[in-house]
């Protein structure tokens, strides 16, 4: 089966909402500095471009997790596979991510990066699917909602293609 993109969101689109993301985070943040945790890999081009636009001091981090129990379906158990490199402790944290789903990763990655005791967390993600949602997961940030569709694009892969498509682009499916 030979796949094609969609455009869903246009880079302009994406941009601006990244832009008014970082200002509303800089204005909630003032005169505090924050530590952004960007999930690997899809994560990473939504926090290099958030860093970006937010004007407090900030410090960024890397962690990479993999879920058991396939590709296509989040188990919630989450394997660290590369963790951070600093402590958690009395830091700001906001934890960047490339798209809620089920919600399952991000609620067990919540609940271990919390109980490194840092001073507040909270969850920034670049797109949400509200209705994949099976686990309760408080979004603090959120860039686009999206319908219930397979995305690419800004991080996003389909078999660790298209990360690095500059805007959010459907998966569709030739049959042949
Ligand atoms: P959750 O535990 O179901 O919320 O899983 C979230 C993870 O599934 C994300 O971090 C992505 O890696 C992956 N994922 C979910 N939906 C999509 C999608 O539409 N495109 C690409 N990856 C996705
Ligand atoms: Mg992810």
């Amino acid at each position: 089966m030979a796949e094609k993109i969609e455009v869903m969101l246009t880079e302009d689109e994406v941009n601006d909402r990244i832009k008014a993301i970082g200002e509303q985070i800089s204005c909630d943040y003032a005169g505090r500095q924050v530590h952004l945790v960007c999930v690997l890999k899809g994560g990473s081009f939504f926090m290099c471009e958030l860093a970006k636009r937010i004007t407090v001091p900030v410090s960024l981090d890397f962690m990479s997790v993999s879920s058991y129990g396939g590709s296509t379906k989040s188990s919630g158990i989450v394997k660290i596979v590369k963790d951070l490199d600093e402590p958690l402790k009395d830091k700001d944290v906001i934890v960047v991510e490339d798209i809620v789903d089920s919600g399952r990763t991000l609620s067990y990655l919540l609940e271990l990066l919390g109980q490194r005791e840092p001073k507040s967390m909270r969850l920034c993600t670049l797109l949400d699917k509200p209705e994949r949602r099976v686990v309760d997961v408080k979004v603090d940030y959120t860039g686009f909602e999206i319908p219930d569709k397979f995305v690419v694009g800004y991080g996003l892969d389909y078999d660790q293609r298209y990360r690095n498509l500059p805007y959010i682009g459907v998966v569709t499916f030739d049959e042949e």
